[in-house]
Protein backbone atom coordinates (compact mmCIF):
# COMPACT_ATOMS: atom_id res chain seq x y z
CA UNK A 1 0.00 0.00 0.00
CA UNK A 2 1.18 3.73 -0.65
CA UNK A 3 1.01 5.75 1.81
CA UNK A 4 3.01 8.86 -0.11
CA UNK A 5 1.34 11.74 0.17
CA UNK A 6 -0.56 12.16 -3.53
CA UNK A 7 -0.30 16.31 -3.24
CA UNK A 8 2.60 17.75 -1.74
CA UNK A 9 2.60 21.68 -0.78
CA UNK A 10 5.38 23.88 1.56
CA UNK A 11 4.33 25.06 3.54
CA UNK A 12 1.09 22.83 4.11
CA UNK A 13 -1.89 25.55 2.99
CA UNK A 14 -5.40 23.76 3.04
CA UNK A 15 -6.12 22.20 0.03
CA UNK A 16 -8.59 19.81 0.74
CA UNK A 17 -11.80 19.56 3.19
CA UNK A 18 -14.31 16.69 4.59
CA UNK A 19 -17.83 17.95 4.97
CA UNK A 20 -19.80 15.81 6.86
CA UNK A 21 -22.62 15.35 9.38
CA UNK A 22 -19.86 14.54 11.96
CA UNK A 23 -16.68 13.54 10.14
CA UNK A 24 -15.86 11.28 13.64
CA UNK A 25 -18.27 8.63 12.30
CA UNK A 26 -15.96 8.86 8.85
CA UNK A 27 -12.68 7.55 10.74
CA UNK A 28 -11.14 6.11 7.95
CA UNK A 29 -11.65 8.59 6.08
CA UNK A 30 -9.40 11.03 8.47
CA UNK A 31 -7.09 8.30 8.07
CA UNK A 32 -6.87 8.56 5.01
CA UNK A 33 -7.00 12.25 4.08
CA UNK A 34 -4.02 12.40 6.61
CA UNK A 35 -1.98 9.87 4.53
CA UNK A 36 -2.75 11.63 1.52
CA UNK A 37 -2.36 14.84 2.41
CA UNK A 38 -0.38 15.10 5.77
CA UNK A 39 -1.96 18.20 7.66
CA UNK A 40 -3.21 20.22 4.50
CA UNK A 41 -6.95 19.46 5.18
CA UNK A 42 -9.47 21.18 7.34
CA UNK A 43 -13.00 20.00 8.06
CA UNK A 44 -16.81 21.39 7.56
CA UNK A 45 -20.21 21.03 8.65
CA UNK A 46 -22.94 20.50 6.41
CA UNK A 47 -23.96 23.71 8.12
CA UNK A 48 -20.96 25.94 7.27
CA UNK A 49 -19.95 24.25 4.19
CA UNK A 50 -22.03 25.72 1.29
CA UNK A 51 -20.96 29.21 3.09
CA UNK A 52 -17.33 28.77 3.85
CA UNK A 53 -17.04 27.61 -0.51
CA UNK A 54 -18.55 31.36 -1.46
CA UNK A 55 -15.83 32.71 0.47
CA UNK A 56 -12.70 33.78 -1.52
CA UNK A 57 -10.23 31.63 1.30
CA UNK A 58 -11.53 28.74 -0.27
CA UNK A 59 -10.83 29.02 -3.92
CA UNK A 60 -7.38 27.60 -2.46
CA UNK A 61 -9.26 24.25 -2.27
CA UNK A 62 -8.70 21.80 -4.72
CA UNK A 63 -11.22 19.08 -3.58
CA UNK A 64 -13.74 18.38 -1.07
CA UNK A 65 -14.83 14.99 0.34
CA UNK A 66 -18.47 15.18 1.17
CA UNK A 67 -19.34 12.00 3.04
CA UNK A 68 -22.57 10.62 3.75
CA UNK A 69 -24.48 7.70 5.08
CA UNK A 70 -28.23 6.84 4.98
CA UNK A 71 -28.68 9.13 7.80
CA UNK A 72 -28.06 12.06 5.28
CA UNK A 73 -30.70 10.75 2.78
CA UNK A 74 -33.18 13.53 4.03
CA UNK A 75 -30.40 16.18 3.93
CA UNK A 76 -29.97 16.04 -0.32
CA UNK A 77 -31.06 19.41 -0.92
CA UNK A 78 -28.46 20.53 1.60
CA UNK A 79 -25.51 18.55 0.08
CA UNK A 80 -26.74 19.79 -3.32
CA UNK A 81 -26.24 23.25 -2.38
CA UNK A 82 -22.99 22.48 -1.23
CA UNK A 83 -22.14 20.74 -4.16
CA UNK A 84 -22.98 23.73 -6.42
CA UNK A 85 -20.75 25.91 -4.30
CA UNK A 86 -18.50 23.93 -4.69
CA UNK A 87 -18.85 23.42 -8.40
CA UNK A 88 -18.68 27.39 -8.81
CA UNK A 89 -15.83 28.17 -7.03
CA UNK A 90 -14.34 25.16 -9.50
CA UNK A 91 -13.37 22.78 -6.40
CA UNK A 92 -13.83 19.37 -7.16
CA UNK A 93 -16.13 16.94 -5.24
CA UNK A 94 -15.67 13.72 -4.07
CA UNK A 95 -18.50 11.81 -2.75
CA UNK A 96 -18.27 9.66 -0.02
CA UNK A 97 -21.57 7.34 0.74
CA UNK A 98 -22.16 4.68 2.87
CA UNK A 99 -25.60 3.08 2.59
CA UNK A 100 -27.18 5.86 0.58
CA UNK A 101 -29.32 4.83 -1.72
CA UNK A 102 -28.43 4.98 -5.96
CA UNK A 103 -31.39 7.24 -6.71
CA UNK A 104 -29.40 9.70 -4.34
CA UNK A 105 -25.90 9.38 -5.23
CA UNK A 106 -26.93 9.30 -9.00
CA UNK A 107 -28.56 12.36 -8.24
CA UNK A 108 -25.59 14.00 -6.33
CA UNK A 109 -23.29 12.62 -9.23
CA UNK A 110 -25.51 14.57 -11.81
CA UNK A 111 -25.35 17.86 -10.42
CA UNK A 112 -21.46 17.66 -10.16
CA UNK A 113 -20.02 15.35 -7.70
CA UNK A 114 -17.08 14.14 -10.09
CA UNK A 115 -15.95 10.39 -8.02
CA UNK A 116 -17.41 8.38 -5.63
CA UNK A 117 -15.95 6.05 -3.78
CA UNK A 118 -17.98 3.73 -0.95
CA UNK A 119 -17.50 3.34 2.56
CA UNK A 120 -16.30 1.78 3.96
CA UNK A 121 -13.27 2.85 2.08
CA UNK A 122 -11.57 -0.05 0.02
CA UNK A 123 -7.62 0.31 0.33
CA UNK A 124 -6.21 3.09 -1.66
CA UNK A 125 -9.56 4.15 -3.27
CA UNK A 126 -9.60 7.59 -2.14
CA UNK A 127 -5.94 8.06 -2.87
CA UNK A 128 -7.11 7.49 -6.35
CA UNK A 129 -10.50 9.06 -6.59
CA UNK A 130 -7.76 12.53 -5.57
CA UNK A 131 -5.45 12.05 -8.43
CA UNK A 132 -7.80 11.43 -10.82
CA UNK A 133 -9.93 14.43 -10.18
CA UNK A 134 -6.92 16.86 -9.74
CA UNK A 135 -5.48 15.48 -13.37
CA UNK A 136 -9.23 15.74 -14.83
CA UNK A 137 -8.44 17.47 -18.47
CA UNK A 138 -10.13 20.47 -18.99
CA UNK A 139 -12.34 18.73 -22.06
CA UNK A 140 -13.70 16.76 -18.94
CA UNK A 141 -14.10 20.19 -17.04
CA UNK A 142 -17.51 20.61 -15.83
CA UNK A 143 -19.95 23.63 -16.00
CA UNK A 144 -23.14 24.98 -15.01
CA UNK A 145 -23.12 22.24 -12.07
CA UNK A 146 -23.49 19.38 -14.51
CA UNK A 147 -20.64 16.72 -15.62
CA UNK A 148 -20.41 17.45 -19.24
CA UNK A 149 -17.40 17.63 -21.91
CA UNK A 150 -16.47 20.85 -23.77
CA UNK A 151 -17.66 19.92 -26.82
CA UNK A 152 -14.58 18.25 -28.92
CA UNK A 153 -17.32 17.30 -31.31
CA UNK A 154 -20.07 19.05 -32.79
CA UNK A 155 -22.34 16.48 -32.11
CA UNK A 156 -25.54 16.22 -30.42
CA UNK A 157 -26.37 12.69 -31.02
CA UNK A 158 -29.53 10.89 -30.28
CA UNK A 159 -29.17 7.60 -27.27
CA UNK A 160 -30.87 4.67 -27.88
CA UNK A 161 -30.30 2.18 -25.02
CA UNK A 162 -31.68 -1.76 -26.21
CA UNK A 163 -32.40 -3.88 -23.01
CA UNK A 164 -33.81 -7.20 -22.97
CA UNK A 165 -36.02 -8.07 -20.04
CA UNK A 166 -35.31 -11.15 -19.82
CA UNK A 167 -32.43 -12.96 -21.14
CA UNK A 168 -32.11 -14.45 -25.01
CA UNK A 169 -35.00 -12.09 -25.99
CA UNK A 170 -33.25 -10.29 -28.60
CA UNK A 171 -31.41 -7.51 -27.44
CA UNK A 172 -28.35 -7.62 -29.28
CA UNK A 173 -29.48 -8.77 -32.34
CA UNK A 174 -31.91 -5.78 -32.23
CA UNK A 175 -28.87 -3.25 -31.01
CA UNK A 176 -26.53 -4.49 -33.30
CA UNK A 177 -29.15 -4.06 -36.44
CA UNK A 178 -30.69 -1.20 -35.42
CA UNK A 179 -27.15 0.66 -35.27
CA UNK A 180 -26.45 -0.91 -39.06
CA UNK A 181 -29.24 -0.15 -40.41
CA UNK A 182 -29.41 3.79 -39.10
CA UNK A 183 -25.41 3.79 -40.43
CA UNK A 184 -26.94 2.80 -43.81
CA UNK A 185 -29.86 4.73 -44.04
CA UNK A 186 -29.01 7.29 -46.16
CA UNK A 187 -25.83 6.94 -48.19
CA UNK A 188 -26.06 10.54 -49.38
CA UNK A 189 -25.65 12.07 -46.04
CA UNK A 190 -24.83 8.98 -43.45
CA UNK A 191 -25.59 10.05 -39.98
CA UNK A 192 -22.25 8.18 -37.94
CA UNK A 193 -23.34 5.87 -35.58
CA UNK A 194 -21.45 4.68 -32.59
CA UNK A 195 -22.94 0.98 -30.86
CA UNK A 196 -21.34 0.64 -27.43
CA UNK A 197 -22.00 -2.50 -25.91
CA UNK A 198 -22.46 -1.82 -21.58
CA UNK A 199 -23.00 -5.99 -21.52
CA UNK A 200 -19.82 -5.99 -19.68
CA UNK A 201 -20.15 -10.15 -18.61
CA UNK A 202 -21.90 -11.36 -21.26
CA UNK A 203 -21.65 -8.98 -23.92
CA UNK A 204 -21.71 -10.47 -27.70
CA UNK A 205 -21.87 -7.24 -29.83
CA UNK A 206 -18.54 -8.28 -30.99
CA UNK A 207 -19.72 -11.88 -31.95
CA UNK A 208 -22.70 -10.29 -34.15
CA UNK A 209 -19.93 -7.99 -35.87
CA UNK A 210 -17.22 -10.54 -36.05
CA UNK A 211 -15.26 -8.28 -34.23
CA UNK A 212 -12.41 -8.54 -32.38
CA UNK A 213 -12.58 -7.25 -28.28
CA UNK A 214 -9.80 -5.04 -27.15
CA UNK A 215 -7.15 -4.23 -23.80
CA UNK A 216 -7.85 -0.75 -24.25
CA UNK A 217 -11.83 -0.53 -23.60
CA UNK A 218 -10.88 -1.80 -20.42
CA UNK A 219 -8.10 0.76 -20.04
CA UNK A 220 -10.48 3.60 -21.08
CA UNK A 221 -13.21 2.59 -18.55
CA UNK A 222 -11.49 1.95 -15.82
CA UNK A 223 -10.58 6.01 -16.26
CA UNK A 224 -12.84 7.46 -17.77
CA UNK A 225 -11.92 10.80 -16.05
CA UNK A 226 -8.67 11.16 -18.12
CA UNK A 227 -10.51 9.94 -20.93
CA UNK A 228 -10.61 12.83 -24.40
CA UNK A 229 -12.00 12.35 -27.48
CA UNK A 230 -9.01 10.98 -28.90
CA UNK A 231 -8.76 7.92 -26.18
CA UNK A 232 -12.44 7.40 -26.82
CA UNK A 233 -11.91 7.03 -30.35
CA UNK A 234 -9.15 4.62 -30.36
CA UNK A 235 -11.18 2.16 -27.89
CA UNK A 236 -13.30 1.88 -30.60
CA UNK A 237 -13.13 -0.35 -33.72
CA UNK A 238 -15.33 0.16 -36.84
CA UNK A 239 -17.68 -2.42 -39.17
CA UNK A 240 -17.84 -2.33 -42.62
CA UNK A 241 -16.12 1.27 -42.10
CA UNK A 242 -19.48 2.73 -41.46
CA UNK A 243 -20.32 1.59 -37.37
CA UNK A 244 -18.09 2.15 -35.14
CA UNK A 245 -18.45 0.00 -31.87
CA UNK A 246 -17.01 -0.31 -28.08
CA UNK A 247 -17.15 -3.46 -27.32
CA UNK A 248 -17.37 -5.12 -24.06
CA UNK A 249 -13.72 -5.58 -22.60
CA UNK A 250 -12.06 -8.95 -22.97
CA UNK A 251 -12.54 -9.82 -19.65
CA UNK A 252 -15.10 -10.33 -17.75
CA UNK A 253 -15.76 -7.65 -14.95
CA UNK A 254 -18.46 -7.14 -12.48
CA UNK A 255 -20.86 -4.57 -13.75
CA UNK A 256 -20.68 -2.29 -10.90
CA UNK A 257 -17.00 -1.70 -11.08
CA UNK A 258 -17.78 0.63 -13.78
CA UNK A 259 -19.41 3.97 -12.07
CA UNK A 260 -22.67 6.07 -12.89
CA UNK A 261 -20.12 8.79 -13.80
CA UNK A 262 -17.95 6.48 -16.16
CA UNK A 263 -20.89 5.77 -17.81
CA UNK A 264 -22.24 9.47 -17.98
CA UNK A 265 -18.88 10.23 -19.29
CA UNK A 266 -18.51 7.52 -22.16
CA UNK A 267 -22.17 8.56 -23.15
CA UNK A 268 -21.55 11.76 -23.58
CA UNK A 269 -18.50 11.38 -25.14
CA UNK A 270 -19.96 9.28 -27.87
CA UNK A 271 -22.95 11.67 -28.11
CA UNK A 272 -20.86 14.93 -29.38
CA UNK A 273 -18.92 12.62 -31.96
CA UNK A 274 -21.88 10.66 -33.32
CA UNK A 275 -25.21 11.60 -34.92
CA UNK A 276 -26.77 8.07 -33.05
CA UNK A 277 -25.34 5.72 -30.01
CA UNK A 278 -26.94 2.61 -29.17
CA UNK A 279 -26.82 0.93 -26.32
CA UNK A 280 -26.68 -3.26 -25.77
CA UNK A 281 -27.66 -3.01 -22.27
CA UNK A 282 -27.22 -6.41 -19.78
CA UNK A 283 -30.60 -7.46 -18.79
CA UNK A 284 -29.42 -6.74 -14.98
CA UNK A 285 -30.28 -3.93 -13.47
CA UNK A 286 -27.20 -2.21 -11.73
CA UNK A 287 -26.69 0.71 -10.30
CA UNK A 288 -25.59 2.58 -13.24
CA UNK A 289 -28.98 1.35 -15.57
CA UNK A 290 -30.29 4.68 -14.57
CA UNK A 291 -27.57 6.73 -15.83
CA UNK A 292 -28.49 5.42 -18.76
CA UNK A 293 -32.36 5.70 -18.92
CA UNK A 294 -31.81 9.09 -18.46
CA UNK A 295 -29.33 9.84 -20.91
CA UNK A 296 -32.27 7.96 -23.01
CA UNK A 297 -34.02 9.68 -26.06
CA UNK A 298 -35.86 6.92 -26.58
CA UNK A 299 -35.52 2.89 -24.26
CA UNK A 300 -36.19 0.35 -26.19
CA UNK A 301 -37.38 -2.84 -23.94
CA UNK A 302 -37.16 -6.29 -25.54
CA UNK A 303 -40.12 -8.74 -24.77
CA UNK A 304 -41.77 -11.85 -25.70
CA UNK A 305 -44.69 -13.66 -25.77
CA UNK A 306 -44.14 -15.25 -22.12
CA UNK A 307 -44.05 -14.91 -18.39
CA UNK A 308 -40.51 -14.10 -17.45
CA UNK A 309 -40.85 -11.02 -19.56
CA UNK A 310 -43.96 -9.91 -18.44
CA UNK A 311 -43.20 -10.56 -14.89
CA UNK A 312 -39.96 -9.20 -15.61
CA UNK A 313 -42.18 -6.07 -17.10
CA UNK A 314 -43.88 -5.09 -14.17
CA UNK A 315 -41.32 -5.46 -11.70
CA UNK A 316 -39.65 -2.85 -13.83
CA UNK A 317 -42.29 -0.66 -14.07
CA UNK A 318 -42.52 -0.91 -10.57
CA UNK A 319 -39.18 0.03 -9.40
CA UNK A 320 -39.32 3.23 -12.32
CA UNK A 321 -42.76 4.26 -10.82
CA UNK A 322 -41.22 4.26 -7.11
CA UNK A 323 -37.75 6.12 -7.81
CA UNK A 324 -39.95 9.01 -10.17
CA UNK A 325 -38.15 7.49 -13.33
CA UNK A 326 -38.89 8.34 -16.58
CA UNK A 327 -40.91 5.21 -17.40
CA UNK A 328 -42.59 6.70 -20.48
CA UNK A 329 -39.32 6.76 -22.23
CA UNK A 330 -39.80 2.68 -22.73
CA UNK A 331 -40.82 1.59 -25.85
CA UNK A 332 -41.78 -2.20 -25.71
CA UNK A 333 -41.10 -4.12 -28.29
CA UNK A 334 -42.28 -7.40 -28.66
CA UNK A 335 -39.69 -9.97 -30.02
CA UNK A 336 -40.61 -13.35 -32.10
CA UNK A 337 -44.21 -11.72 -32.52
CA UNK A 338 -47.08 -13.85 -34.09
CA UNK A 339 -47.56 -13.27 -37.84
CA UNK A 340 -50.70 -10.85 -38.13
CA UNK A 341 -52.72 -13.71 -40.17
CA UNK A 342 -52.37 -15.59 -36.19
CA UNK A 343 -55.76 -14.37 -34.80
CA UNK A 344 -54.85 -16.26 -31.41
CA UNK A 345 -51.74 -14.96 -31.40
CA UNK A 346 -52.80 -11.43 -31.61
CA UNK A 347 -55.30 -11.66 -29.23
CA UNK A 348 -52.41 -12.99 -26.53
CA UNK A 349 -50.13 -9.95 -27.38
CA UNK A 350 -53.42 -7.34 -26.62
CA UNK A 351 -53.82 -8.84 -23.68
CA UNK A 352 -50.67 -9.17 -22.22
CA UNK A 353 -49.98 -5.40 -23.16
CA UNK A 354 -53.79 -4.57 -21.28
CA UNK A 355 -52.86 -7.23 -18.61
CA UNK A 356 -49.06 -5.31 -18.45
CA UNK A 357 -50.77 -1.53 -18.70
CA UNK A 358 -48.18 -0.74 -21.56
CA UNK A 359 -48.67 -0.54 -24.69
CA UNK A 360 -46.54 -2.23 -27.35
CA UNK A 361 -45.28 -0.18 -30.31
CA UNK A 362 -43.30 -2.60 -32.56
CA UNK A 363 -43.82 -6.30 -33.05
CA UNK A 364 -40.67 -8.25 -34.67
CA UNK A 365 -41.61 -11.72 -36.46
CA UNK A 366 -39.56 -14.40 -35.81
CA UNK A 367 -36.45 -14.53 -38.69
CA UNK A 368 -36.11 -18.20 -38.64
CA UNK A 369 -32.72 -20.23 -38.46
CA UNK A 370 -30.49 -17.44 -40.76
CA UNK A 371 -30.46 -14.79 -37.97
CA UNK A 372 -28.82 -17.10 -35.53
CA UNK A 373 -26.57 -18.24 -38.68
CA UNK A 374 -25.95 -14.33 -39.73
CA UNK A 375 -25.00 -13.52 -36.23
CA UNK A 376 -22.87 -16.83 -36.00
CA UNK A 377 -20.96 -15.13 -39.56
CA UNK A 378 -20.46 -11.91 -38.13
CA UNK A 379 -22.85 -9.71 -40.36
CA UNK A 380 -25.62 -8.06 -39.56
CA UNK A 381 -28.94 -8.93 -41.39
CA UNK A 382 -28.80 -6.66 -43.60
CA UNK A 383 -25.61 -8.15 -45.81
CA UNK A 384 -27.22 -11.33 -47.13
CA UNK A 385 -30.23 -11.51 -45.26
CA UNK A 386 -32.33 -8.07 -46.94
CA UNK A 387 -35.19 -9.71 -47.55
CA UNK A 388 -36.11 -11.36 -44.06
CA UNK A 389 -38.91 -9.83 -42.87
CA UNK A 390 -37.36 -9.78 -39.38
CA UNK A 391 -34.59 -7.51 -41.08
CA UNK A 392 -37.53 -5.44 -43.32
CA UNK A 393 -39.45 -5.04 -39.70
CA UNK A 394 -35.50 -3.25 -38.02
CA UNK A 395 -35.39 -1.36 -41.77
CA UNK A 396 -38.89 0.44 -40.36
CA UNK A 397 -38.02 1.09 -37.14
CA UNK A 398 -34.50 2.80 -38.21
CA UNK A 399 -36.08 5.10 -40.63
CA UNK A 400 -38.85 6.21 -38.41
CA UNK A 401 -36.22 6.71 -35.65
CA UNK A 402 -34.54 8.67 -38.07
CA UNK A 403 -37.20 10.35 -39.66
CA UNK A 404 -38.27 11.55 -36.00
CA UNK A 405 -35.09 12.49 -35.56
CA UNK A 406 -34.19 14.84 -38.93
CA UNK A 407 -37.95 16.66 -37.76
CA UNK A 408 -36.89 17.33 -34.54
CA UNK A 409 -33.92 18.69 -35.99
CA UNK A 410 -35.54 20.61 -38.26
CA UNK A 411 -37.78 22.35 -35.87
CA UNK A 412 -34.77 23.07 -33.56
CA UNK A 413 -33.14 25.08 -36.55
CA UNK A 414 -36.47 27.01 -37.41
N1 LIG B 1 -36.77 -12.37 -34.13
C1 LIG B 1 -35.87 -13.36 -34.14
N2 LIG B 1 -35.93 -14.38 -35.01
C2 LIG B 1 -35.02 -15.35 -35.01
N3 LIG B 1 -33.99 -15.42 -34.18
C3 LIG B 1 -33.83 -14.45 -33.27
C4 LIG B 1 -34.75 -13.36 -33.21
N4 LIG B 1 -34.37 -12.53 -32.21
C5 LIG B 1 -33.24 -13.07 -31.70
N5 LIG B 1 -32.92 -14.22 -32.32
C6 LIG B 1 -31.79 -15.12 -31.99
O1 LIG B 1 -31.96 -15.48 -30.62
C7 LIG B 1 -30.72 -15.57 -29.96
C8 LIG B 1 -30.70 -14.65 -28.75
O2 LIG B 1 -30.74 -13.30 -29.19
P1 LIG B 1 -29.82 -12.17 -28.56
O3 LIG B 1 -28.43 -12.62 -28.39
O4 LIG B 1 -30.04 -10.93 -29.33
O5 LIG B 1 -30.52 -12.04 -27.14
P2 LIG B 1 -30.15 -11.08 -25.93
O6 LIG B 1 -31.42 -10.51 -25.41
O7 LIG B 1 -29.08 -10.14 -26.31
O8 LIG B 1 -29.60 -12.15 -24.92
P3 LIG B 1 -28.60 -12.03 -23.69
O9 LIG B 1 -29.50 -12.02 -22.52
O10 LIG B 1 -27.77 -13.27 -23.80
O11 LIG B 1 -27.82 -10.77 -23.89
C9 LIG B 1 -29.66 -15.25 -30.99
O12 LIG B 1 -29.17 -16.44 -31.53
C10 LIG B 1 -30.43 -14.45 -32.04
O13 LIG B 1 -29.83 -14.55 -33.30
MG1 LIG C 1 -27.21 -9.72 -25.44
Amino acid sequence: MSTSPVVQHDPPPIVACTISRDVQIFDLLIEDMESALGDSWGDLSFEDAAAFLAQPEARALQFVTIAMDSQDEDNLDRVSEIIAAAKAARIKVILIAEDLSPGALHKLLREGGDEFVPYPLPENELARAIERVLTIDDSVQSSGGNAKFKATGDKSGVVIPVHGLAGGTGATMLAVNLAWELANIDPKDPPKVCLIDLDFQFGTASTYLDLPRRESVLEMLTDTAAMDAESFMQALLTYGDKLHVLTSPTDMIPLDMISPADITRVIEMARVNFDYVVIDMPSTMVEWSQTVLEAAHVYFAMIELEMRSAQNTLRLKRALQSEDLPFEKIRFILNRAPGFTDLNGKSRVKRLAESLGISIEVLMPDGGKVVMQSADHGTPLAEGNAKNPLRKEIMKLAKSVHEVNMAAAADAKA
